[in-house]
């Protein structure tokens, strides 16, 4: 058991480059892999989820260079009828994204595959795409269990159709769009409310057709997609624990470099500025599609707040640190419409709830989220042992609280961080001033 110990700071001070967004990096894997000629990938991110997307399009024959210092990856894509029979299980780690899309994506091909990954991974809930792939004509099926991986999907032939999903779900979506590419005909996915559209945008510009009208994505059976050049912007739901730490901490300025501030991803910048917090948008730009600009975060008195309806999906990574800020804020912030987060890594409410209490904080778990009594200062809370549970984003919300403490925190299970941000803990000691 690996465990890190975190020492109350001073402040934040200084310039830091989150890694490259995760929910992209996996994507331009994937449809370089099935486009046809080659794709450039710049600043793609190096985490040991995208190693799983890699790790399995290598299986299904697609020759695939990384250069893992420099994030520059180069897929030799085989097209959308080129992948090749995997000579075994393909083990898509702790990575829901991987295996809910390549779900989509295996549906449409002309050989067998299995796909596994580990005990988390594989307690989380798949009926959420197997039941809508089957609306395809897809043949998923779970081996051990109806609803959860390992999951066998065999050859058969897909029919484009309407589907509703229940869930604001971008892995779901994902899926029935990838499944749509093999489809006779068009296929729609309506959503409940907006979830994260990275699909869509990269789809489109790798040559797919593909419309969006409110809430439902049409695309239509695709002939070929067609390789290019990707640069990844960075990851806002890792730059989100440098803002709620500079948030909370008093004295503290940064500046955070290369976010993604698509808004189906930045509801965590609403919220703060709801909550009365201090960040600038600096240096607007558009990279490869998706909107990007620098943040600067100032130390703020927080107000509480109520987080609910759809907004909800914009944010639902972000809210274990949410969370965090939450109890540095005056007042009580209500979280609800969140019961997804009991289908993450962890059961995000039991998870946030157990490690902001454990160190003082007063959270009340409820069935779609929670209630947080602020304390009005993050400094009141007290150092504790605390449990990630294995869950990257668990781990990262503990070291922003632990930052505060009036006394050190030794994290378990600290190093899952590798899943999303390999470099968190030297990076975030790179901006740390320290008593
Ligand atoms: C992701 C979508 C979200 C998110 C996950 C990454 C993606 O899951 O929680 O970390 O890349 O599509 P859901 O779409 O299932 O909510």
């Amino acid at each position: 058991m690996n465990k890190r110990i975190i020492k109350p700071i001073k402040s934040l001070q200084g310039e830091i480059t989150p890694p490259a967004d995760k929910s992209i990096s996996h994507r331009a894997v994937m449809f370089g892999a099935i486009a046809k000629g080659t794709t450039h990938i710049h600043n793609c991110l190096m985490s040991a989820d995208v190693l799983s997307t890699i790790n399995v399009f290598r299986s299904l024959g697609v020759n695939i260079e990384a250069d893992e210092n420099a994030g520059e990856v180069t897929v030799h894509g085989v097209g959308l009828k080129g992948l090749k029979a995997p000579s075994d299980i393909l083990n898509t780690g702790n990575s829901g994204t991987t295996t809910r899309l390549i779900s989509g994506i295996l549906s449409g091909q002309p050989f067998e595959s299995i796909l596994s990954g580990d005990d988390s991974l594989n307690s989380r809930p798949m009926k959420r795409i197997i039941d809508p792939l089957a609306k395809l004509g897809a043949d998923i099926k779970g081996i051990n269990n109806p609803e959860t991986a390992p999951l066998k999907i065999s050859p058969a032939h897909l029919t484009g159709t309407d589907i509703s999903i229940n869930i604001a779900s971008a892995q779901v979506k994902s899926a029935i769009l990838l499944a749509g590419l093999y489809a006779k005909g068009e296929t729609s996915v309506t959503e409940p409310s907006k979830s994260r559209d990275h699909t869509e945008r990269m789809l489109k510009a790798f040559g797919a057709d593909i419309s969006v009208s409110q809430l439902t994505t049409s695309v239509k059976k695709c002939d070929e997609l067609y390789a290019m050049d990707i640069t990844v912007p960075s990851d806002i739901s890792s730059a989100a624990y440098f803002i709620a730490a500079a948030l909370i901490t008093p004295g503290s300025e940064i500046l955070i470099k290369n976010v993604c501030v698509n808004p189906t991803r930045a509801g965590i910048l609403n919220v703060c500025e709801n909550m009365g917090a201090d960040i600038t948008r600096l240096n607007e730009r558009i990279v490869s599609g998706e909107p990007v600009c620098d943040l600067n975060v100032k130390y703020s008195e927080l107000n509480s707040t109520v987080i609910e309806g759809d907004i909800i999906p914009a944010l639902i990574d972000e809210i274990p640190v949410i969370a965090v800020l939450a109890t540095a804020a005056e007042g009580n912030t209500y979280i609800r419409d969140a019961k997804e987060l009991k289908a993450k890594e962890s059961d995000r409410i039991a998870t946030t709830t157990a490690f902001l209490n454990a160190m003082g904080g007063k959270v009340t778990p409820t069935d779609d989220g929670m209630v947080i009594q602020g304390l009005k200062s993050a400094r009141l809370l007290h150092g504790a042992m605390v449990e990630s549970k294995k869950d990257h984003r668990i781990a990262m919300s503990e070291t922003v609280a632990a930052l505060n403490a009036t006394s050190e925190t030794t994290i378990n299970d600290a190093d899952c961080v590798d899943i999303s941000y390999p470099r968190f803990y030297e990076d975030m000691k790179s901006i740390i001033v320290l008593n």
